[in-house]
């Protein structure tokens, strides 16, 4: 079993040194902030993330995972570094590669002979090299190793991947990486570190591309007359096409889709390719977040001009606490702006903590801690994530509380029949 040192404990650095641990490895996490990795030592969990709380709890006991203060204090003892460090949206559209490097920088004097060292941040495409040159060391590999983990489901996409990518000039030293995984069952592809890490780019914009298209399409079906639902099902019979990732929604978000997506676009502008494509691509996307927060706008009808909205989630997606990107925030500011006053439930986010300021200080709107104290005396009524308990609102309930009848369901989580029997007017996104 190998020692790894994770520089970075964010979603993927915990996620992936829990997981190594986890697979017989030590590890030492390490972190800049000190009051963080005091509350990782005692186990606390500072994301929701299905299973790891387990999985650092197992790692803690059996002395495989352990957390320290400062990248070069988890390096000196390791063979192999783990760079996953956030790689922010610069001003101008390109990815920062400040924390990468500060941390490679940290980290060069103490790393044993022969270590290797992995990119695990998504990184623009050179940032192999870029590292290398950081670094400075003859004796170490640099390996491209992107992680493919999405939020709420990143301990199973580790332990159950559908690949892993290995990208290095080495032989050697991707074997050595290769090794890892040794206990996980999935194809691995080695190839060069330039592939590898526009393997992670491409992959993140062609879903992106994926929902675009599918959000235009569920335009195209409420122009029409048909229903989206139906749509993307027949479609996603075409093994070709496949069934995953053809909902539509509000719009698509999160912190990786649209700081990768607008990352390429730059990386091809710089390559000297102008990928007008994926311009497109967020285009729609905004067009997205308009049109669903038109709908919403809409619902509150002259009847009921002054009363609020009640909008039910925030978070990006469902299964995860993360704020960032969020498109349920982005059509909630359109609302906002159009001057409708709205209160907010979601069960990720908690009333009376500052978890949402924090992240959004510019958003306005009353945090409730349930989704009938939003929707007491409102207007209309908006689903913006797909929270499974909002499937099971009490419509009777929601009648006899609610000022209006109006309902902008933009996840398509309801079966229309259940509110319009108790005469809700209801609007999904695409039938
Ligand atoms: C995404 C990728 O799915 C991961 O493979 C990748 O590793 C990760 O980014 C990353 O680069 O770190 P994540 O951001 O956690 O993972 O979120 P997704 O589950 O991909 O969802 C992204 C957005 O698409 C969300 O706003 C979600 O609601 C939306 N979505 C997803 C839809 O609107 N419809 C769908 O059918 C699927």
């Amino acid at each position: 079993m190998a020692s790894i040192a994770i520089i970075g404990t964010g979603y993927v650095g915990l996620t992936t040194g829990a997981c190594f641990s986890h697979l017989g490895h030590d590890v030492i996490c390490a972190d800049v902030d000190a009051a963080k990795v005091a509350r990782l030592q005692a186990g606390e969990i500072p994301i929701v993330e299905k299973g790891l709380d387990r999985l650092v709890d197992e790692g803690i006991r059996s002395g495989k995972l352990r957390f320290v203060v400062g990248a070069a204090e988890a390096s000196k003892e390791a063979e192999f570094h783990y760079l996953c460090v956030p790689t922010p949206q610069g001003e101008d559209g390109a990815a920062d590669l400040s924390y990468l490097q500060t941390a490679a920088a940290q980290i060069s004097a103490v790393l044993p002979n022969n270590s290797v060292v992995v990119n695990k941040s998504t990184v623009p495409v050179g940032s192999t090299r870029v590292v290398a040159r950081v670094l400075g060391r003859s004796d170490v590999t640099v390996v491209s190793n992107p992680e493919f983990l999405r939020e709420g489901t990143a301990v199973a996409d580790f332990l159950q991947p559908d690949r892993v990518v290995i990208g290095s000039q080495d032989q050697e030293a991707a074997i050595r990486v290769a090794a890892l995984y040794s206990r996980i069952a999935a194809p691995i592809m080695v190839t060069d570190p330039v592939s590898a890490e526009t393997i992670k780019y491409a992959s993140n914009a062609f879903l992106a591309s994926k929902l675009s298209f599918v959000n235009a399409i569920a335009t195209l079906c409420e122009a029409v007359g048909a229903d989206v639902n139906d749509v993307v099902l027949g479609m996603g019979y075409d093994s070709r096409i496949g069934r995953e990732f053809l909902r539509p929604g509000p719009g698509w978000g999160g912190s990786c889709f649209p700081k990768d997506t607008r990352a390429l676009a730059r990386i091809a502008e710089d390559a000297g390719y102008d990928f007008r494509f994926l311009n497109e691509v967020l285009q729609v996307n905004e067009e997205q977040f308009d049109r669903t927060a038109r709908k919403i706008i809409d619902s509150v009808d002259a009847k009921q001009a002054g009363k609020h909205v009640a909008a039910l989630g925030l978070t990006f997606k469902a299964g995860t606490d993360d704020l960032r990107d969020s498109p349920s925030v982005e059509v909630l500011k359109r609302v906002v702006a159009a001057g409708i006053k709205v209160k907010a439930y979601d069960p990720a986010v908690l009333a009376g903590e500052n978890q949402l300021s924090r992240v959004h200080p510019d958003l306005v709107v009353e945090l409730v801690s349930d989704p009938y104290a939003a929707a007491e005396g409102a207007a209309s009524l908006a689903i913006l994530t797909e929270w499974d308990e909002f499937t099971w609102l009490d419509f009777d309930k929601l009648a006899e509380i609610m000022a209006g009848r109006n309902i902008v369901d933009a996840r398509n989580l309801l079966d229309p029949s259940i509110p319009q029997r108790r005469g809700f007017n209801y609007r999904g996104i695409g039938r």
